[in-house]
């Protein structure tokens, strides 16, 4: 039987394989893809594509985290006679966002890219302006998140036309099926609890 040496008990004498299955804590090591570099998968798009694919994605990854926050943190925030509605709503909304950050991390991941993971990353790419650390009346949150997904939905529109342009069909359907619809829904959700009208007329 192999005998783990003096120097390194992780080692066996009589070669590289392991003596024990402790875990090897705080490795360091390089980069071993750059963001913003490609990997190569053969996928029969040519690399302006799929890099110009996970440029877009990625602008629109960064901006859904931020929004995600924003649906987060009026959930926690939201107050008044209508709280426990929208407590509710807008909890599923960030779920919904969330599962659409999956699904467009994946899809740069699909096309060689790195991924934005990093929510300190997604606030440097975003334009989506941020908001008071404090809570701003009910309507203004709304409307805040409603501004949010209008800056998406327009970026997501000229991707969606960019990706057809240049035949990325997985990406445009994604975008369309996906993210743009999700958007679009959420939206009128949002704006029905910004019209003005009394609950019972008399
Ligand atoms: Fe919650």
């Amino acid at each position: 039987m192999a005998k783990a040496t003096q120097s390194d008990p992780f080692k066996v004498a009589d070669g590289d394989r392991p003596a024990s299955s402790q875990p090897l804590f705080h490795q360091h090591g390089v980069e071993v893809q750059k963001f913003g570099k490609m990997r190569l998968f053969p996928l029969a798009l040519n690399f302006e594509v799929r890099l110009e694919s996970v440029q877009l994605l990625n602008q629109i990854v960064s901006d859904s985290m931020i929004l995600y926050a924003l649906y987060k943190k009026h959930h926690w925030l939201v107050r008044g006679p209508t709280f426990f509605q929208l407590h509710l709503l807008l909890d599923k909304h960030a779920d919904e966002q969330l599962k659409l950050i999956d699904l467009l991390a994946e899809r740069v991941q699909t096309l060689g890219g790195v991924a934005v993971g990093d929510p300190r990353l997604a606030a440097e790419i975003t334009t989506i302006p941020r908001p008071p650390d404090g809570a701003e009346e009910v309507p203004a949150m709304l409307s805040r998140l409603l501004e949010a997904h209008e800056i998406i939905i327009e970026k997501v529109r000229e991707a969606i036309t960019k990706t057809a342009e240049n035949r990325d069909d997985g990406t445009n359907d994604l975008l369309m099926s996906d993210v743009l619809r999700t958007n679009e829904l959420q939206v009128w959700f949002v704006a029905e609890h910004l019209v003005d009208i009394p609950v019972v007329r008399v």
